[in-house]
């Protein structure tokens, strides 16, 4: 059996902070797990992670808004393309009201695929999100006191990338992390891991005349995906395997304070990741109130002040 049960995050560039945290919060009602800051060089930019309010692995978005900086990143082919949601059946009319109310875009159609129902929006720095129907997703429901569990957000459905050659990626799907081709439907191909469904899906889309997406953290791109496995070993183990199918494109184990993290391109060009379980939010605030306080790592507490002096303050 793979070593991968799932997501663990998505790492997004995006505009505003506050405009984030509006989309995340407001909109779509989820939690702000963690308040933290991305230092590459001198000028602090926020880490802003979203999930479920225990910040379940598998229902983590997380933003860098770039806009401070003036950093953007070109969409297009070798990138995650869209981040799929689940929501019950019957719920994306519901959905369709609150866009229109909050001045979000979405697609006038609603589309199908694989029997599942789906709506697309968008973020307002323009990376496309599906709300996807379905009543298999048992996970807590993300509520909102305008939000009803019959209508809420479970977690991160699928993901799905943009490739502009499928047949190598296909066999790294299987080979090297262990996921099953469980259908396809025109130009989209779907892989399930574990025990399939929401949380265990990707999806490709096939799209062989889209230009080259940039691989830069900058606004408006999603720049990786993280799937969660539980140890440094098995992060290990993952990268030696990928090394002995002559996927040598990996980074070594990086301490990101929540959990540990280890790159590696898939042959699309798309950023992958395996990150941790073994750490978690609760290390420096108890559950029940995670992303209420602005949070550094070790390395950096001691210029707490200075860094959020830097920052645009924001509130949820
Ligand atoms: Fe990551």
């Amino acid at each position: 059996m793979s070593m991968i049960k799932g997501f663990h995050h998505l790492t997004a560039g995006v505009r505003h902070a506050q405009e984030d945290v509006d989309f995340y919060v407001k909109l779509l009602g989820q939690s702000l797990v963690k308040k933290t800051v991305l230092l590459d060089g001198e000028d602090p930019i926020y880490h802003l992670y979203y999930g479920n309010a225990n910040g379940d692995p598998g229902t983590l978005v997380t933003s860098f808004p770039f806009r401070q900086k003036g950093v953007t990143a070109r969409p297009g082919s070798g990138q995650v393309r869209v981040i799929n949601y689940s929501v019950p059946t019957g719920s994306l009319d519901f959905w369709r009201a609150r866009f229109d109310a909050m001045g979000i875009a979405y697609d006038n159609a609603i589309t199908a695929r694989f029997d599942e129902r789906r709506q697309r929006f968008h973020h307002p720095c323009g990376i496309e999100f599906d709300l996807v129907e379905t009543d298999l997703d048992k996970r807590p429901a993300c509520v909102a006191s305008d939000i009803p569990e019959a209508f809420a957000i479970r977690g991160v459905h699928s993901i799905t990338l943009s490739l502009r050659e499928v047949a190598e990626s296909i066999r790294f799907m299987s080979e090297a992390i262990g996921f099953r081709q469980v259908g396809q439907s025109g130009p989209y191909y779907r892989f399930e891991t574990h025990t399939g469904g929401p949380g265990m899906v990707v999806e490709f889309l096939h799209e062989p005349d889209r230009h080259q997406g940039s691989s830069v953290y900058g606004e408006g791109t999603i720049h990786h995906v993280a799937f969660a496995v539980d140890t440094m070993d098995q992060q290990m183990a993952l990268k030696e395997k990928f090394m002995a199918l002559g996927y040598i494109d990996t980074s070594e184990s990086v301490n990101r304070n929540y959990f540990r993290s280890m790159y590696f391109k898939m042959p699309g060009g798309v950023m992958f990741e395996a990150a941790t379980t073994d750490i978690g939010f609760a290390i420096d605030e108890e559950p029940g109130h995670f992303g209420e306080e602005f949070q550094l790592p070790p390395w950096l507490a001691d210029r707490k002040d200075e860094l959020l002096g830097r920052l645009e303050p924001i509130s949820v």
